[in-house]
């Protein structure tokens, strides 16, 4: 990339998101993000329907984004787009707009990694973490724990060996009937419940490795639920408050705890001061209050992105692949959509 040019357009499609964002020298000048409704009757994400969603509202946002920013498309350097880890049919929308648009303008192309998105969001805000950090990137398809050396250069430490956090707030939720995604639902009611009622399992959190893993949780709260007729009947919740509250409570609690206690651990071992929580579940409000007083009782600087950089946005794909591009790297025509895309 020549040098002074620095306004970079992000596009985000991986999943249920659209978004796109416009940076000028790693500094936010638009984020505009649309979350499709359309998934909620499922209680999920429908792959086909988030491509039609996608393709229908990719320009809208972008145009959006311009106005926003008070750009046009001439005063932008180049474009970013996601490729991959995602959904195939909704990557392909955002990378192939992407692509065009940077073909038919002349301007540098850079694919970006979802997940280095998600490690780069804390950089979009004013304080950022020094090099080397330990980054816990925690979202609705991840739990991965990360020591970023330097920019760009990744260690995967551990990660989850079957459900990811966010996953399991979903699942979990789907059990009690209170709505998807499940993970703001829990967090909320939560809030008046008792974290200490039921003493669901922490997976893993005495172990020697840094690997996850939540599916025994979420069976210990199926079977809690099963045995008690507490089980979400057609989509509505069974369990009613103060009830439902001390279950959301409890099940958060396991979850944050063994979170919190990996972390900490990888940051002693690894004689790090700085930790960084990104992703969709690092919105959790007792995430961020247990991470902060244990940072303050190790001594570690922890960095929590504001909520709108946690879940999918376009604005940490610019910022990563403006790091790329800064590397003097970008992606041919031809990069593909990779549905599986790993950071390491
Ligand atoms: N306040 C919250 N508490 C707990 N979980 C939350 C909260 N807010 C969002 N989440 C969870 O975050 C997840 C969405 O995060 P994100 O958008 O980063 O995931 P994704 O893009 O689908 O997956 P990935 O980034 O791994 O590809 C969902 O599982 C959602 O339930
Ligand atoms: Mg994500």
């Amino acid at each position: 990339m020549k040098p002074g040019m620095n306004k970079i357009l992000g596009i985000e499609t991986s999943c249920d998101e659209t978004s796109v964002a416009i940076l000028s020298e790693g500094r936010v000048c638009a984020n505009i993000i649309t979350s499709q409704i359309v998934h909620k009757e499922y209680g999920g994400v429908v792959p086909e329907l988030a491509s039609r969603a996608h393709v229908k509202m990719i320009v809208p946002i972008m145009n959006a984004a311009l106005a926003q920013a008070g750009f046009s498309l001439k005063d932008i350097d180049a474009i970013a787009a996601v490729y991959g880890p995602g959904l195939v049919g909704a990557l392909l929308v955002g990378l192939n707009y992407g692509k065009a648009l940077a073909w038919s303008r002349q301007l540098p192309f850079i694919g970006v990694n979802h997940m280095e998105g998600h490690v780069y969001s804390i950089f979009l805000e004013d304080e950022k973490p020094e090099y080397p950090f330990i980054c816990l990137t925690v979202s609705g398809g991840h739990t991965d724990l990360i020591y970023v050396k330097e920019p760009l250069t990744y260690e995967l430490l551990g990660r989850t060996r079957d459900d990811a956090a966010g996953e399991a707030f979903d699942k979990v939720a789907k059990m009690l009937g209170i709505g998807y995604p499940g993970g703001p639902e829990i967090d909320k009611l939560a809030r008046t419940g008792n974290p200490d009622a039921i003493n669901f399992p922490r997976s893993y959190a005495q172990a020697e490795h840094y690997d996850f893993s939540f599916s025994g949780l979420k069976t210990a709260v199926l079977y809690y639920l099963r045995d008690r007729n507490l089980l979400a009947r057609d989509g509505a919740p069974v369990a009613q408050s103060p009830e439902l509250n001390d279950i959301c409570a409890s099940f958060q609690q396991a979850v944050v705890d063994t979170l919190v206690e990996k972390t900490r651990r990888a940051a002693t071992d690894y004689d790090v001061k700085h930790v960084a929580i990104v992703g969709g579940v690092s919105a959790n409000s007792r995430l961020r209050e247990v991470f902060t007083s244990m940072a303050s009782r190790n001594n570690i600087h922890v960095y929590f992105p504001r909520l709108e950089y946690c879940t999918d946005n376009a604005a940490m794909a610019a910022y990563a692949g403006w790091l790329r591009l800064l590397n003097g790297e970008t992606s041919p025509a031809s990069l593909a959509a990779v549905p599986n895309l790993n950071i390491v």
